[in-house]
């Protein structure tokens, strides 16, 4: 039996890290286990320019302190400059734009109505270089919740990889079987993040003796054997799945109301969570290639130097951490699990 694992430091393809009082409490906690970290631009209001995304950034970096490298998003809006995406990309700025349907998701009212309003972005994306990353579930109310993504998959995913051949897009937090199907029948320029909490909780966890509002996230958890699907393919070691937590903070008085906010805070353990997940699919061999090798090369970016280690040891994970003058509640807050993060070795 395998009780440690030394890897290449891992990065977070997917992270909210908010603003503020909430982004200096939460910046250290993906600080500790990722060298670099996707940063989605929902604020409000959203980052559409280089000057905020720039401003952002440095806000992060004060926040996470050193050793850590935030990369850059920008949010995409009907009618986008590509002008704009182009000067952000080229300077630095940002190495994504991301795509929320609009009012898919929190933070997501000024998101894109049609993709027929970006094509002048997406095209002048696709001419540079630059990814776009997808948060991929319909926002049509007839459209059951549990659905939206596969519906999302006929209506507009399958269209725009055949209109944009040449873009390199990530399919963000898949939750189903058929997403992970769609992203195996693709080339390499469509790839996907998966969450920890996709891998280990189905739809019942949310509703397992009462409602579980820490559990709520959208995308929402699905049957079964859509997680067993995600564990297969982020343990099958494919290049086209790497690891995105989608860690996303809101407040225990923002989550446990009467219309709780939607989004799952892993950022305290995420990599124990991930591994546990390995180790229960015995395919820990597999693990530094979802965590540390898969983005990178999708993203053309070295892998880190740096090594990390995980131990298998009883790990108590706390309840909620402090932030903003009130709480958060973690993922797997209260329980303890069998694996524990070392640090750098
Ligand atoms: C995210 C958030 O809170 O910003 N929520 C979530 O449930 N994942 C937004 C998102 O990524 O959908
Ligand atoms: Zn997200």
């Amino acid at each position: 039996m395998t009780d440690r694992i030394v890897i290449a430091r891992p990065d977070d393809w997917h992270v909210h890290l908010r603003d503020g009082a909430m982004l200096d409490a939460v910046a250290p906690y993906t600080a500790r286990q990722f060298a670099r970290a996707i940063v989605m631009p929902n604020l409000v209001p959203p980052v559409t320019t280089a000057a905020a995304a720039s401003a952002y950034r440095d806000r992060i970096r004060k926040a996470a302190g050193p050793g850590f490298e935030p990369l850059m998003t920008v949010y995409l809006t009907d009618g986008i400059d590509p002008d704009e995406l182009e000067r952000g990309y080229a300077e630095g700025v940002w190495v994504a734009a991301k795509l929320y349907p609009a009012h898919a998701t929190t933070n997501s009212a000024h998101g894109v109505t049609d993709i027929a309003k970006i094509k002048a972005g997406l095209a002048r994306m696709q001419k540079i270089g630059m990814k776009l990353l997808i948060h991929g579930e319909v926002t049509d109310k007839a459209v059951d919740i549990f659905d939206r993504e596969k519906t999302f998959i006929d209506r507009v995913m399958a269209p725009l990889r055949r209109d944009f051949p040449g873009l390199k897009i990530v399919f963000e937090h898949i939750t189903t079987k058929e997403a992970a199907e769609f992203v195996l029948a693709q080339k390499a320029d469509t790839a996907a993040t998966i969450t920890p909490h996709h891998l280990i909780i189905d739809r019942n966890s949310i509703f397992e003796g009462g409602v579980r509002p820490h559990l709520y996230c959208l995308p929402i958890a699905k049957r079964a054997i859509h997680r067993d699907a995600l564990r297969k393919a982020a343990t099958s070691g494919d290049a086209r799945f790497f690891l995105g937590t989608d860690t996303a903070p809101h407040t225990v008085e923002t989550k446990e109301a009467a219309c709780g906010c939607a989004g799952i805070f892993n950022a305290p353990a995420a990599l124990e969570a991930y591994v546990q997940v390995f180790d229960e699919e015995k395919a820990l061999d597999k693990f530094e290639a979802f965590a540390s090798l898969n983005g990178p090369a999708f993203y053309g970016l070295p892998v880190n130097k740096e090594k990390i280690a995980l131990s298998r040891a009883a790990n108590a994970i706390p309840d909620r951490v402090a932030a903003a003058g009130t709480g958060v509640v973690a993922f797997l807050g209260g329980k303890t699990i069998p694996w524990r993060f070392d640090g750098p070795v």
